[in-house]
């Protein structure tokens, strides 16, 4: 169904006509108030201004024609060919009493009938910018919102809020992009989910993206979800960004904490980026099984890692090739699995939140954890930890963090013993990560008048061992760094 095939324009007609020359005559005078915020010049000729234009001539038509009983629909269609999809024109029900799904799907498979024969990659029809408008309303929903199988490209939903059903099944999504049995390697691109606000009433997640390409999920707020928050499954090139997700609407210190389950994002695909995002309560903030994806400005507290939490889980060993920048861990912590090519930068770890590596076949490669804060309680917690042995440590950077209340761990450091004598132990058994692991050390001996023969005798336990001919009285300086090269 779409709004301009509805009935009873012909009798509307002549009203209409009057109702657009009494518009005409009220916004005359608008441009004069415009122009005190936005410039004249601006408002005449910007696209902006244009939309300003039509949303103020829009609300006079409405404030208009309610006093007549006419529907939305009737003037929407004096702008022919627009491609705005208003779930209310639907018969969707924006109190959210009645449920909507059907009415909202109707939309969509409206705004999925392609204006032309254009296609984007791999032959997805170009919907030419289609909008599904929900009209800023809150719509219940008993089954997930589909798009057709026949795939689309260029098109949004945005504006409005959906709730699922006490009945809506558990192992679906309120918005799924999914095309069941496509031959296609894609079956949707560039499409805007914007502007929502979904709850999935614990009964299943909020998106579900299955073999996307260009999917801008943006200021979305996702509550109530059982399984996932966002799921992204193949596909190439989500970007989710400016948005919250939480199981439980809480702002931290929920009693219910220790029970929350459920991920606020799974990445299982290539290639997406995680932006300006919140989690605030789930069991794991961000799950992600695909290499190249990064994740930056993310600030998760979504399960203390002390409750069996984690923020962000790269489970995906020996291929993980990710990079996680600016973001605030908080109380909890970033997990890798045998990881291979991983950077942590610039970010903030709270309440003894820090970085596990965890050995499935005891690889670590190609790893860089530099340039943290990291704020602990006096608890002894390292900033970064092991969990399992690694056989294979190559090109592991963990240097430069600071923190306070937790112990520091590092792959290079720095020491000294001064003593009267012939052998001298610089233990960093405390400050390298790795156990029994020194690539490379440079050390050298100051003794005064003294001009001892000198040596370096073992590097066992991370423990350095100097020693000299003679009993001299000399400070030993050692740098060691577990890498070797
Ligand atoms: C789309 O392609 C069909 C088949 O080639 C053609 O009949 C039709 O006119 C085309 N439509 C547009 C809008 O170009
Ligand atoms: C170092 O030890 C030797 C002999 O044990 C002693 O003669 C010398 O005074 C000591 N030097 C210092 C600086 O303590
Ligand atoms: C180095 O120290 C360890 C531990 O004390 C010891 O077992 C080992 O034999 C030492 N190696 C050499 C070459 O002295």
């Amino acid at each position: 169904m779409e709004p301009a095939r509805r009935g009873g324009r012909g009798a509307m007609l002549p009203l209409l006509g009057a109702l657009l020359l009494a518009l005409a005559a009220g916004v005359s005078a608008w441009p004069h108030d415009g122009a005190v915020g936005h410039g004249a010049v601006g408002f005449a000729s910007g696209a902006g201004g244009e939309r300003r234009y039509r949303d103020l001539a829009q609300r006079r038509m409405e404030s208009v024609r309610s006093s007549f009983g006419a529907t939305r629909r009737d003037l929407a269609t004096a702008s022919a060919g627009a491609r705005v999809y208003h779930v209310t024109d639907y018969g969707a029900d924006p109190t959210g009493a009645a449920d909507a799904t059907d009415a909202i799907n109707k939309a969509i498979a409206d705004a999925f009938r392609a204006p032309s024969n254009a296609t984007m990659t791999g032959g997805i029809p170009d919907l030419g910018g289609a909008e599904v408008h929900l009209d800023g309303g809150t719509y219940l929903v008993k089954a997930p919102l589909t798009l057709p199988a026949s795939g689309g490209g260029n098109f949004r939903i945005h504006g409005g809020s959906l709730r699922a059903s006490d009945d809506f099944p558990t192992d679906r999504y309120l918005i799924e992009l999914s095309a069941k049995g496509s031959s296609r390697s894609y079956d949707y691109e560039y499409a805007t989910l914007r502007d929502l606000m979904l709850d999935c009433n614990y009964r299943g997640g909020g998106v579900s993206l299955v073999n996307s390409l260009r999917v801008g999920i943006d200021n979305l707020y996702v509550v109530h979800f059982n399984s996932d928050g966002v799921a992204v499954s193949g596909g190439h090139e989500t970007m989710i960004r400016n948005s919250f997700l939480g199981q439980h609407m809480t702002a931290g210190s929920d009693p219910g904490e220790r029970r929350f389950t459920g991920t606020g994002i799974r990445l299982d695909g290539n290639d997406n980026s995680v932006t300006d995002v919140v989690i605030f309560s789930a069991a794991t903030g961000i799950m992600v099984t695909r290499p190249a994806n990064s994740i930056s400005g993310v600030h998760c507290y979504n399960k203390a890692t002390g409750f069996g939490g984690m923020g962000i889980y790269f489970k995906s060993p020996g291929l993980t090739q990710a990079w996680i920048s600016n973001c605030y861990m908080d109380y909890t912590s970033i997990v890798a699995e045998d990881p291979v090519l991983l950077h942590v930068s610039g970010s903030f770890f709270l309440g003894d939140a820090n970085v596990v590596l965890k050995a499935v076949n005891g690889v670590a490669r190609g790893v860089q954890v530099v340039g943290n804060i990291f704020s602990g309680r006096d608890k002894g917690v390292d900033i970064v930890q092991l969990d399992g042995k690694f056989a294979t440590v190559d090109q592991v950077y963990v240097q430069q963090n600071s923190a306070t209340g937790m112990a520091v761990k590092s792959t290079a450091a720095r020491g000294s013993a001064e003593g009267n004598g012939s052998s001298w132990t610089v233990d960093f058994a405390d400050v390298l990560l790795f156990p029994d692991r020194i690539g490379h050390v440079q050390y050298s001996l100051v003794a005064g008048n003294e001009f001892p023969g000198h040596t370096l005798r073992n590097v066992s336990g991370n423990q350095v061992v100097v020693a000299t001919d003679k009993a001299v009285s000399a400070t030993v300086h050692v740098l060691v760094d577990q890498n070797t090269n």
